[in-house]
């Protein structure tokens, strides 16, 4: 007898944001009170970034995971009890451990997941989660998992540093994947280099019931930025090679929504109108995991992305970390 061939397909997304809406004339203000300087005009033309989005003082990453994740199942129209494996992509996790993972699972007051935990590659961090959990899935590990971003980097964020604060926001995005016998995920192609991992990290840890090193976020943002838009497009085309598609065939780009110059540059590169990325960073800002699987969620929901369409996903972040992932919606 011949098996055919088993595939994880998306089945549902959400995605959610907290309600404070932060714009850069508010940041800008609330920046000044501490002696900080920067403009409107500078945020947008170096990032794209108009406006971002703050958890409350009691909202928690795992928080923003349950409502985007509850929008994801809502979508799939699945019972949540049929998930069995619930991996959380994030770098801002609500403690030490138990994992963010765990945290969603009770919220869900999902019974027996299977298994639950995190992944932690900061803004690749979800297509590092998908490629994962797609593997669980075509080995026949696992049946159905929710693969959620979800960050409240705000937390990390110095507001005396200009450099770095004026980039960041929160928020969440989730899938359901489930086990299938069409295409859905067709390939991924992940990478890392810890040489590079001064470039873009938070130094500082716990030790004796205390921080210590430095726990706000650090970047050298020109170094990012000429790494990022190297490794961008170099994982796109590996990732494409092993779905045998070519750049002509994405119908879609879902970048890691961090600025929106390495994004067009990007899109450029691998010979894509513009109109066939989603851009999100704009309202979002960068929400490190978050980005992608929100941004996927607002072009499912508002009907651009359509079944049977193949969207390219890609992320770049701290570690040095980068992948992509190629899927048949
Ligand atoms: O999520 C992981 C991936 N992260 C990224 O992809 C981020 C990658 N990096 C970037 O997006 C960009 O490098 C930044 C947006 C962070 C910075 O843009 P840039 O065009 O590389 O600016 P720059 O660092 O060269 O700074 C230009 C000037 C400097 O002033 P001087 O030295 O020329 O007088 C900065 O001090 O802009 C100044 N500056 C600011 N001015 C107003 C830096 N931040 C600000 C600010 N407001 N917020």
């Amino acid at each position: 007898m011949v098996q055919s061939k088993l595939y994880s397909r998306v089945l549902g997304t959400g995605g959610y944001l907290p309600s404070n809406r932060v714009t850069n004339q508010a940041l800008a203000d609330r920046l000044a009170t501490r002696g900080v300087e920067t403009s409107d005009e500078w945020i947008v033309a170096r990032t794209g970034i108009h406006a971002r989005h703050f958890a409350a003082p009691d909202e928690s990453t795992s928080d923003l995971a349950l409502a985007a994740s509850q929008r994801a199942i809502e979508a799939a129209g699945i019972d949540p009890q049929s998930i069995d494996l619930i991996i959380v992509a994030t770098s801002t996790p609500d403690f030490v451990f138990p994992s963010t993972a765990c945290l969603l699972q009770s919220k869900l007051q999902i019974k027996n997941a299977g298994a639950a935990f995190d992944v932690q590659a900061v803004c690749s961090g979800f297509v590092y989660a998908l490629s994962m959990a797609d593997a669980l899935i075509r080995s026949g590990q696992h049946r159905t998992a929710l693969v959620v971003g979800a960050e409240t980097f705000s937390r990390i964020l110095d507001f005396d540093d200009r450099t770095t604060c004026v980039l960041f926001g929160d928020g969440a995005g989730a899938i359901v994947l489930s086990a299938s016998e069409e295409p859905g995920v067709l390939a991924s192609a992940l990478h890392a280099d810890g040489n590079h991992a001064g470039i873009l990290c938070v130094p500082g840890h716990v030790n004796g019931g205390v921080i210590a090193g430095n726990a706000f976020l650090h970047m050298d943002g020109q170094a990012v930025f000429k790494l990022a838009v190297h490794v961008l497009e170099k994982v796109a085309v590996e990732a494409l090679e092993k779905a045998h598609l070519t750049s002509g065939q994405v119908d879609w780009l879902i970048p890691h929504q961090a600025n929106i110059r390495i994004m067009t540059s990007t899109c450029r590169k691998l010979g894509l109108p513009q109109e066939r990325m989603v851009v999100t960073v704009g309202e979002h800002g960068n929400t490190s995991a978050a980005s992608i699987p929100l941004a996927l969620d607002i072009a499912v929901r508002d009907g651009r992305i359509k079944r049977g369409q193949n969207v390219l996903l890609e992320g770049v972040g701290g570690g040095f970390t980068w992948g992509a992932s190629v899927i048949r919606f």
